[in-house]
């Protein structure tokens, strides 16, 4: 069991913890928050009795903080019954009323400890394990992968999965679950996938698979062929590739239980005085690097939606410049780690000064949301790779919620105006995953082609200009190849002097729909670059077909509004970064000079 987590360990998460079952029917436990030594550590000072049957955990938190009382497993049915969840349950808090209403004794913050009472109920209810968990998934909303064991039942575990990852290992006298193969892979590589909405119930020589009304579920086996290391990264060749393919995911998680069909936003971790954000006259973003091109890209929107005033500041500038900030200004603080030293100081800074401050984070628990009066969590799951992907994706979806909700809050927009942007942001997960099934291969073309380029200018205009800025980062922090971004109609003033022959220059083009003119402009400046020898690659909407006699190559992305075109139109270029440091030969997750996470100043 230990072995399994050890695997899952580089993933990196806050939490860890083990439940077993002894061929007598006794069910013991172990979970500790921090590292997995810690859990280790733990079981040599508390041996557990020995067992066959068991589940264990490692825990990136969403709901409750990193705490033992967090860890997972979470016990029901009088501590007979053990659970472990990977996702997010949408209606947790609406399952868990009337389970304290009947006297159930909740001790953790987590949805998790709620689907475990939730199953506990239906299981004495029908004395079934596998009935009751097919109950409890039909009951669930969000996304979940499920394992239990109850003392009843030495030798079984059984589970469930609903857009969260599950596969079976079978094995000669054994088999296993895991949410990917590399928990299982030392000791067999003979899986089956698990497909949405089934539950599967294993023993040392059985496995059944039945959908939610019971029937069973044909399966089909396959072979793991990766080795050990690839393993660990579902297969990619790198966390940077697995991390570019979560982005669907990842968006999708962010926006999950959110808001309801009829674009009523709820953000539960949002603890500031309605009034206060009323009143609030100015924001002020404070981020490094990625994350201050996702404050960028929320400016377009937010402004746009909530007619507040928003400045985007590189955090390292931001105290030192004497910002005018006061009870009125609201700070948003976007960290992928929530340790970025610079981001932290210019928190304290702002809350002196007497603002309010909403930390937009992907790690639970960490320095920033602590130090924040309120967390909007991004829901990307471990970010390994020292360049940000998926964070980056998530940080701009967790500022639209914010900034719709404020609208919400505000009145500047209609429920159903709200509707509608919701609407269009539940296609981007689908969207992104078509640039990566259809796209990938024409970016890796253009990589290769390009493998001894120099330098690469990027240009957008609008919400285009962050995106540029982040293409030309991931381009440097990757490939080491001198890049910059522009915003379009700045070439005119100097930089156009850097074209020459062959320069490659990429633009982000928005849609034809968009604001009025601005997709004519940015054609112009193509045709600027161009006329001076540029190399003009074109990142556009399907179906616009007036780029083409202005580019060298264009990369079609699905069609969006504009304010959610970055969500898309990003992803090319990270894949661009990518494909052209593994052309050279560059080690794409841990690049030369860079942590993941700058926490000096
Ligand atoms: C992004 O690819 C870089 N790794 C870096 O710019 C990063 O975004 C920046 O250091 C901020 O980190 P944070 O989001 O953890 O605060």
């Amino acid at each position: 069991m230990l072995a399994g987590l050890k695997r899952l360990e580089y993933r990196g998460y806050d939490s860890a913890g083990v439940a077993l079952v002894t061929p007598d029917g006794e069910l013991a436990t172990a979970k500790k928050a921090g590292k997995l030594s810690n859990l280790t550590d733990d079981l040599e000072a508390n041996a557990l009795p020995l067992a066959q049957t068991g589940i264990g955990h490692t825990r990136w938190a969403t709901h409750g903080g990193p705490t033992d009382v967090n860890a997972h497993p979470h016990l029901g049915d009088g501590g007979r019954l053990a659970l472990i969840h990977n996702g997010i349950i949408e209606n947790f808090a609406q399952l868990k009323a009337p389970l304290v209403a009947e006297g159930f004794e909740f001790t953790s913050e987590t949805d998790t400890e709620v689907a475990a009472a939730q199953l506990a109920k239906n299981y004495r209810a029908t004395g079934d394990l596998t009935a009751a968990m097919r109950e409890t998934a039909a009951q669930l909303e969000g996304a979940f992968t499920l394992l239990a064991v109850h003392a009843d039942l030495p030798g079984t575990v059984v589970a469930a999965r609903r857009n969260s990852p599950l596969v079976i290992g079978l094995g000669e006298g054994e088999n296993f679950l895991g949410s990917d193969v590399a928990a299982f892979i030392d000791y067999t590589r003979t899986a089956v996938e698990i497909g949405q909405d089934e539950v599967v119930t294993i023993t040392p020589d059985s496995v059944v698979i039945t959908d939610l009304a019971g029937k069973v579920v044909p399966s089909e086996q396959f072979e793991v062929d990766w080795d050990t290391a690839s393993a660990e990264k579902g297969g990619f060749s790198s966390f940077m590739d697995k991390e570019i393919h979560d982005q669907p995911q990842a968006v999708g998680d962010t926006l999950l239980g959110r808001f309801d069909t009829e674009g009523k936003l709820s953000l539960d971790e949002m603890h500031i005085d309605e009034n206060v954000l009323k009143s609030i006259d100015k924001i002020v973003v404070v981020a490094c690097g990625t994350a201050a091109y996702a404050g960028q890209v929320a400016k377009y929107a937010i402004e746009h939606w909530c007619r507040i005033p928003v400045e985007v500041e590189l955090a390292h500038e931001f105290r030192y410049r004497d910002p005018v900030v006061n009870e009125k200004t609201l700070i948003v603080a976007i960290s992928q780690s929530g340790e970025t030293m610079d981001t932290i100081m210019a928190v304290r800074h702002a809350r002196q000064q007497g603002a309010k401050v909403i930390a937009i984070c992907n790690t639970f628990g960490s320095t920033i949301p602590r130090e924040s009066d309120a967390v909007l969590y991004t829901h990307a799951g471990p970010e390994i790779a020292v360049a940000s992907t998926k964070a980056f994706l998530s940080q701009v979806v967790a500022c639209y919620l914010l900034g719709l909700y404020l609208a919400q809050l505000r009145g500047n927009k209609f429920r159903d105006e709200i509707a509608l942007i919701l609407k269009d942001l539940q296609t981007i997960p689908e969207k992104i995953q078509r640039i990566l099934d259809e796209g990938k291969d024409q970016v890796l073309g253009l990589a290769r082609r390009n493998e001894d380029v120099g330098s690469v200018l990027f240009l957008g205009r609008h919400v285009g200009y962050p995106v540029a800025m982040e293409g030309a980062l991931k381009l440097k922090e990757l490939a080491y190849i001198h890049a910059e971004g522009f915003a379009a109609g700045e070439l005119k003033h100097g930089p156009i002097a850097l074209i020459d022959d062959g320069q490659l220059v990429i633009i982000v083009v928005p849609s034809k729909r968009g604001r009025d003119s601005l997709h004519a402009k940015v054609i112009s400046n193509i045709q600027e670059v161009r006329a001076r020898g540029a190399n003009t690659v074109v990142i556009a909407e399907e179906g616009d077909e007036d780029v083409r006699e202005f580019a060298s190559e264009v990369i079609y992305v699905p069609e969006t509004s504009t304010l959610l075109a970055p969500l898309l139109t990003t992803v090319p270029l990270q894949i661009f970064a990518m494909e052209l440091a593994t052309a050279k030969g560059l080690d794409v997750d841990q690049p030369r000079n860079l942590a993941k996470s700058v926490t000096v100043e």
